[in-house]
């Protein structure tokens, strides 16, 4: 874990030609961090379309300690984009079925999660928009979850 004591900010306040009242500057670590990180919400449908070199040569700059040397990344699980107009809002679902998947969909987002994994990142992922097939509409954005669409998923796939 990596600590870090906020201070800049309350130095640029003390040399604020008004007095600025009640900030302290402590020796003692107040916050601790779990990461530094970047969300792949979007950019990795633009950045895939470069040629490989330069993937590589960016995930390098963004993941590797001679780089920013990010230390979270936010993985966009994507929806399907149905209905979505803008196509790089609309990365591709994994979700087939129920209980089937085809983790070849969304080449894009998953290269920059492998890259931010080999660079021992720490992942979370997230979602903007349930796949179509569980919403009200039918689409990935205007409408709502059908009731029973949530569940817990087993090790196995199986819906709980
Ligand atoms: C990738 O980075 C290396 C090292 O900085 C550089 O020599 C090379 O030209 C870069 N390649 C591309 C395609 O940008
Ligand atoms: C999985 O997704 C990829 C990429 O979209 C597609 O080419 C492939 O046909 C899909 N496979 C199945 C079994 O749906």
């Amino acid at each position: 874990m990596l600590s870090i004591l906020i201070a800049a900010p309350l130095l640029l306040l003390s040399r604020s030609p008004t007095p600025v009242l009640g900030a302290t500057v402590s020796s003692t670590p107040a916050q601790t961090f779990l990461g530094i990180g970047g969300s792949g919400a979007w950019w990795p449908h633009d950045l895939f379309n470069f040629p490989d070199a330069v993937r590589q040569n960016l995930s390098t700059l963004l993941f590797s300690q001679s780089g920013l040397g990010l230390s979270s990344y936010r993985f966009n699980v994507g929806g399907g984009g149905v209905g979505v107009i803008n196509p790089v809002r609309a990365p591709e679902t994994f979700y087939v079925s129920a209980g089937v998947y085809n983790f070849s969909a969304d080449p894009e987002g998953v290269f920059f999660m492998q890259q931010a994994g080999a660079h021992g990142v720490t992942i979370t992922a997230f979602v903007n928009s349930a796949p179509a097939a569980l919403t009200s509409n039918h689409a990935n954005c205007g409408g709502t979850f059908v009731n029973g669409a949530l569940c817990i998923l087993s090790k196995s796939g199986t819906c709980h």
